[in-house]
């Protein structure tokens, strides 16, 4: 006879990293609705931002006036304070509840730009980061790989097409992107089990089709009983 908590699904919390114009806003709209017809109950979230107080440091990140003399280490506090309160007033209790949570990055994000993007120490920077999350790691993380030409091509059709404001991380350069993509390589590396690369190249569908053949061997799992 199984307990009866054994039914209740436990939540999944999944991520996605990847650079600037790799496509994560746009699959995890793809990713959301798939789940959704399924029944599932998602919360999709970003980061920064995600929560009001997160919201308010996302525009001083990225779009303040003031930003331009920001250091480095208010950016990293600044991204974990969103972080802290987002875990603690979304991720967390969604989980607990059993539902599905997509975060568009998350502190693997950190490791990629503060600490091989502005090359911080990179022992402070996961320090600050087990404090902001409490010690909860996604699920599982999908990367979004596409070249660097890539990234620069879409973000530039992007502010072309769009009324973009001003992003002060857009405006870093080209060495600090590739350190960005090479940190990613590493991190991905480092945790095979938890981050899986996926080739964002190709169609908005085709990539789609490849992050849910990821997605939906690892959902199966949490939902047998
Ligand atoms: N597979 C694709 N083929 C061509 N264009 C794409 C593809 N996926 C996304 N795009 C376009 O590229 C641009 C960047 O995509 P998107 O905003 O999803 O990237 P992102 O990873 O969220 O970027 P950022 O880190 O800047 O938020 C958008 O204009 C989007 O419509
Ligand atoms: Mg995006």
């Amino acid at each position: 006879m199984p307990l009866a908590n054994s039914t209740i699904h436990k939540g999944v919390f999944i991520t996605f990293e990847g650079t600037e114009g790799s496509g994560k806003s746009t699959q995890i709209v793809r990713l959301e609705n798939r789940l959704r017809k399924l029944g599932y109950t998602v919360k999709v979230v970003r980061e920064p931002g995600g929560t009001p107080i997160g919201e308010e440091i996302r525009h001083t990140l990225k779009h303040s006036a003031a930003n331009q003399g920001m250091t480095a280490e208010t950016e990293l506090l600044l991204l974990n304070a969103s972080r802290a309160q987002l875990v603690r007033e979304i991720v967390r209790p969604a989980i607990e509840a059993g539902e599905m949570v997509l975060c568009d990055r998350f502190y693997d994000s950190t490791i990629a730009y503060q600490g091989y993007g502005r090359e911080m120490s990179m022992a402070d920077v996961k320090n600050v980061i087990e404090v902001a999350t409490g010690g909860i790691s996604p699920n599982l993380t999908i990367l979004l790989r596409i070249s660097v030409n890539a990234s620069e091509a879409r973000r530039s059709a992007r502010q072309n097409s769009e009324a973009t404001q001003r992003d002060r991380f857009e405006e870093a350069n080209r060495a600090f992107f590739e350190r960005v993509e090479t940190g990613f390589q590493a991190i991905a590396a480092s945790e095979p089990n938890r981050i899986k690369t996926v080739d964002g190249n190709g169609t908005i569908e085709q990539v789609e089709e490849r992050i849910w053949e990821i997605v939906r061997r690892c959902i199966e799992v949490p939902r047998d009983p």
